[in-house]
């Protein structure tokens, strides 16, 4: 069984960024640039958006931090993305979700023209993905593809069992190992016989948001196991496997914390220099 180390690797993609991000700044006489929004107090968020603003600071692309408070309006939010739409210092731009519940998250998001959506989430770019188009995919999904390219497992041929539908994980995760040649199936929680599907992962990634819900009977001897998941159990992080079972059945397996979960600020990073380059093309 090998462990596959996820903050070894965000690591060393943190560095190649920080040098590419200097030949752009460079080449093109303007730093690379991200504007991030959050709306509210959400603890979760707030962690989340300092993380990705340090993020950038380590690898030299300028953040646009705009904090919100929770009681601010449908108008003035939107007008911030669209005056963030045409800063030409903003590269990407994205909107942490979840957003307070009396914003209509959609028509905020759809204010993100598709050559800054780091997130990959507006329709266009999910679109382009299904169609194996170039464009910018789920910084999350884009990271596990990594960490599997990385830790050398080729995924074309095999059988991979995706175990959640989410629009930031499940769904594009499924059309990311789709273009990449994988024999794929999605199982979700109307699933039938759920865990003789599971178990006949080559390559199986959790994303259900339930801890320890993928237990050793369902998973297959050498298979490559890729836990998705973040599940706070008192002030604990646990993922979606039950990764003290499971893990001796495996060939690759990815821990929490330490596994995807490191891996999706730097895809962050990488879809910010990303558009960066094609706005100069
Ligand atoms: N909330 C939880 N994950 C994400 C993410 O990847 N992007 C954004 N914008 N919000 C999130």
């Amino acid at each position: 069984m090998t462990l596959i180390d996820g903050k070894k690797i965000a690591a060393e993609i943190r560095s190649e960024l920080k040098a590419e991000a200097a030949d752009f700044q460079a080449k093109y006489a303007q730093q690379v640039g991200l504007a991030v929004v959050l709306v509210g107090e959400d603890a979760a968020s707030q962690v989340y958006v300092r993380n990705k603003i340090r993020a950038c600071e380590e690898v030299g692309i300028r953040s646009f931090a705009h904090f919100m408070p929770t009681d601010s309006t449908q108008k003035s939010v939107e007008d911030l993305v669209c005056a963030l739409a045409d800063d030409d210092r903003v590269h990407g731009i994205l909107v942490q979700l979840p957003l307070p519940a009396h914003l209509d998250a959609e028509r905020i998001l759809s204010c993100i023209p598709r050559q800054k959506d780091v997130d990959g989430f507006s329709a266009a770019n999910i679109g382009r993905l299904a169609l194996d188009e170039e464009g910018t995919v789920a910084c999350t999904p884009l990271g596990v593809m990594e960490l599997l390219h990385r830790s050398g497992i080729n995924v074309a041929g095999k059988r991979a069992v995706v175990v959640g539908r989410s629009k930031i994980v499940g769904r594009p995760m499924m059309l990311l190992l789709l273009n990449a040649d994988a024999t794929v199936t999605v199982c979700h929680s109307r699933t039938n016989e759920l865990k003789r599907i599971c178990s006949e992962a080559d390559i199986l990634i959790a994303a259900v948001g339930k801890p320890h819900f993928i237990t050793a009977d369902m998973v297959k001897q050498g298979a490559v196991v890729i836990d998705v998941g973040i599940n706070r159990i008192d002030d604990k992080l646990a993922g979606d496997v039950d990764f003290d079972r499971v893990a001796p059945k495996t060939s690759f397996i990815t821990p929490v914390p330490g596994g995807v979960g490191p891996m999706t600020i730097a895809m962050l990073l990488k879809n910010t220099l990303d558009c960066a380059r094609r706005s100069v093309r």
